[in-house]
């Protein structure tokens, strides 16, 4: 399965894309004009994680996934949009989408992670959004998480130290590291990550695609 990376909490899976920051992202050098995709899944209305979303869901004709206050204003917008809530599961395309808490505020609604199963290609990713820590992730590794993207940031996400737990509790096959470097107030070394981590670590460059 083709991930890329878009920098910050942002990355297209296959059709699927995922936390959209590109415009006013200073670690993204694609434009959001140049996305193609099905599905837009956005984890909190913060203007880093919801970014274009709105722009590319609307010129791709794709479907918004989002908590449901949040999925009711892009439906406003004229966007085709399903609304859920957390513990809930449902299916897009050919996904799998169910939403998970996350430790973290949010304007709208709550703040959420998800676990995205790929149906087709039996692939399971856990994509945290923002969030603490929280023990319940090993609940979460239920799921058989293939690949989990986890904040390493700090400040306002788990930083290095909780995120190496975090991947403790998930066992993901493969751990990518996000929501880090991209403002000075969230630096983080993600080498550091990947040697204090119990699991593989897959490091990506900002527009760097790889096939996990
Ligand atoms: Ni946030
Ligand atoms: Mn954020």
């Amino acid at each position: 399965m083709k991930v890329k990376y878009l920098g910050h909490s942002a990355f297209l899976i296959g059709d699927l894309l995922i936390d959209p920051f590109m415009t006013g992202n200073p670690n993204c050098r694609e434009k959001a004009k140049d996305i193609k995709c099905r599905v837009v899944c956005v984890t909190h209305d913060h203007p880093d994680h919801l970014g274009d979303a709105f722009e590319i869901a609307k010129r791709n004709k794709a479907v918004f996934v989002a908590i449901h206050e949040l999925a009711e204003l892009a439906a406003s917008k004229g966007i085709k949009s399903e609304g859920m809530n957390i513990g809930g599961c449902i299916t897009v395309g050919g996904w799998k989408i169910k939403m998970v808490e996350a430790l973290h505020s949010a304007g709208m609604g709550h703040p959420a992670g998800f676990v995205l199963e790929n149906v087709k290609l039996g692939k399971t990713i856990y994509h945290a959004g923002d969030t603490g820590l929280f023990s319940d992730m090993k609940l979460i590794r239920r799921e058989r998480i293939d690949i989990a993207m986890l904040p390493i940031g700090d400040r306002y996400t788990m930083g290095i130290k909780e995120a190496v737990k975090a991947a403790a509790l998930l066992k993901p096959k493969v751990a990518v590291p996000m929501h880090y470097n991209t403002f000075p107030v969230i630096q983080a070394n993600p080498e550091d990550f990947k040697k204090k981590c119990a699991v593989k670590v897959k490091i990506f460059k900002s527009g760097e695609e790889q096939d996990l």
